[in-house]
């Protein structure tokens, strides 16, 4: 039998109105890594079950750091998520991407310090055994075909690939990080996708992440454009009518195709990544 398909849908900074959704229910849950950054919202895109869950809560009150990444990815899948589609507001490490623009990301740098990376940390009731994931890819590759298809059909211009450097936070870089980064063949800068990648991979679930742009960080000459916490959360709102109309077409194009041997496939890397 076909395993029925459910999406977690992760709102960064400005995307978590529950109005997206139709028959909306709330659902307070806790996780035995504690409590998500908010309750779920479950309800309908297109008769295809989703769970919105707001990343830093919906008052905005959970900075990077503090985001229990572990309990939002347990959640979801507790819920029975196959999928997740993250969005995520991010600043431009190049000149050709804009702010306003929209990234499919395909891999990460980590510059995180101090957060929980993995379910399987030896505590008990937690996993057993100890989890060596491999990353490539880090993203699920057909869930991003299918988000940059879904662009091509809306004729919403995307960055099919890009690289994101995540930083700990919560603040911004200096000058020399951000030009270092650009050298290290960084394309974006954010603080969140990572741990949520990696946990989502771990969770078994087909994890993509739409970018999108507010900002050029700070290593462009020009002092005016230097990224502050007022141009990322505006140039988010000013753009989240175009994430928020990519993801409702996502939604049921995820769900027209057959997921069974992509999530065996995603459950098998994870048991082989495990050593009991
Ligand atoms: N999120 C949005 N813009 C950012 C930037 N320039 N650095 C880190 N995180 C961000």
């Amino acid at each position: 039998m076909t395993k029925k398909i459910k999406i977690g849908i992760i709102g960064g900074s400005g995307l978590d109105n529950p109005d997206i959704l139709k028959n909306a229910t709330i659902k307070e849950v806790t996780t035995p890594f504690g409590n998500p950054s908010d309750f779920l919202t479950v309800g309908e895109i297109e008769g295809v079950e989703c769970v919105l869950l707001p990343r830093h809560g919906r008052k905005h009150n959970i900075m990077p750091g503090k985001v229990n990444y572990r309990a939002n990815i347990w959640a979801l899948k507790d819920q029975g998520c196959t999928h997740i589609i993250a969005a995520t507001a991010t600043g431009s490490l190049q000149e050709h991407m804009k702010p306003g623009n929209v990234v499919i990301l395909d891999n990460f740098i980590d510059r995180t310090q101090q957060r929980k990376q993995t379910f399987y940390d030896g505590e008990k009731n937690h996993p057993f055994g100890i989890c060596h994931l491999p990353m490539e890819p880090a993203f699920n590759e057909r869930t991003r075909q299918i988000i940059i298809e879904t662009a091509e059909q809306l004729k919403i211009d995307v960055h099919k690939t890009g690289t994101v450097v995540t930083i700990e936070g919560p603040r911004f870089s200096s000058k020399a990080e951000s030009h270092m980064f650009r050298q290290w063949g960084g394309h974006l800068i954010n603080m969140t996708t990572v741990p949520e990648v990696v946990l989502a991979k771990e969770a078994g679930i087909c994890y993509a992440a739409i970018a999108l742009i507010t900002d050029y960080d700070c290593w462009r000459e020009n002092k005016d454009e230097h990224v502050t916490v007022f141009d990322v959360l505006a140039t988010f709102k000013k753009n989240v009518a175009k994430v928020t109309t990519l993801i409702k077409a996502i939604v049921p194009n995820i769900a027209k195709e057959d997921w069974d041997q992509t999530i065996q496939e995603l459950k098998d890397v994870v048991k082989n990544s495990v050593m009991v």
